[in-house]
């Protein structure tokens, strides 16, 4: 059976993931999407990694009911609770996920330093999370890295609220530590932060490179569909539909929103 006209599905613990879909509409226009946040039950990254990966698993169920061909976990606290699960589970599609952006933070460092000093914001579960130090230690020798979690930052997210004095105070306390130092890069391991960018770098000055893994997942994401044969042969753009387990039409108003952000 031809599988390439069904949707690709893309979850996140609530409206954050839209910045990986951002990037998968700009590689793959002429796929169809099924975007579900399960806002209800954001933030993931304060919970316990057993009840992550339940509700991971709850979120993978909701998009395969519909049918989709192929999932991406756009969420990095999900990805370091369920991957290995989910790929288990479901070996006849492909499960994409996202992890912070540290490779490309060390790599692409646009000064090309020796021994870049790179902080790591994240949610405290991706941060305490075997899979995050894993990738620390592939990279320990070539960088200085600095994991800082960021609770609270998502809940802004959630509420629409990217600016402005509350979100300013939060940033501005969590990155006192580093005011006297050094810092080369700062990776978004958040799917959220991406939409702070602008207070973020107001924080941290003007000259500092930020790094996310949204871009990454999309070229996984159309390396496996293309893998699999199931790439979409539409000339057509495709669609988009919003889905969230708050059935609320502030929250689906907000990814759309985010999407043409
Ligand atoms: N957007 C999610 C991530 O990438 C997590 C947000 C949350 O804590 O729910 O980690």
């Amino acid at each position: 059976m031809d599988r390439s006209h069904l949707p690709i599905g893309v979850f996140d613990s609530g409206v954050g993931g839209v910045s990986v879909l951002r990037e998968l509409r700009k590689l793959m226009p002429n796929e169809n999407y099924i975007f579900y946040g399960d806002s209800k039950n954001a933030p993931y990254g304060t919970k316990d990694t057993e009840t992550v990966l339940k509700l991971t698993c709850q979120d993978a169920e909701h998009l395969l009911k519909q049918g989709v061909k192929a999932l991406v976990v756009a969420c990095n606290t999900a990805t370091s609770a369920g991957i290995s699960t989910l790929r288990q589970k479901y070996k006849n599609i492909p499960v994409i996920g996202i992890e912070p952006a540290l490779k490309p933070a060390i790599e692409k460092n646009p000064g090309q330093l020796a021994h870049p000093h790179i902080i790591v914001m994240a949610t405290p579960m991706t941060l305490r999370e075997e899979k995050f130090h894993q990738l620390m230690r592939l990279y320990e020798f070539h960088a200085d890295i600095f994991p800082l979690p960021c609770p609270g930052l998502v809940e802004f997210v959630e509420h629409g609220e990217f600016d402005g004095e509350n979100v300013t105070n939060l940033l501005e306390r969590l990155f006192e530590p580093y005011r006297n130092s050094k810092i080369d890069g700062v990776v978004l391991g958040c799917t959220h932060y991406p939409f702070a960018k602008q207070t973020i770098q107001k924080v941290i000055g003007p000259h500092i490179p930020l790094f996310d893994g949204g871009a990454g997942t999309a070229r996984e994401t159309k390396r496996r569909l293309r893998q699999e044969g199931i790439f979409s042969r539409s000339a057509e753009i495709g669609t988009v539909v919003f889905q969230n387990s708050l059935q609320d039409t502030f929250i689906l108003n907000l990814c759309r929103q985010l999407l043409e952000r």
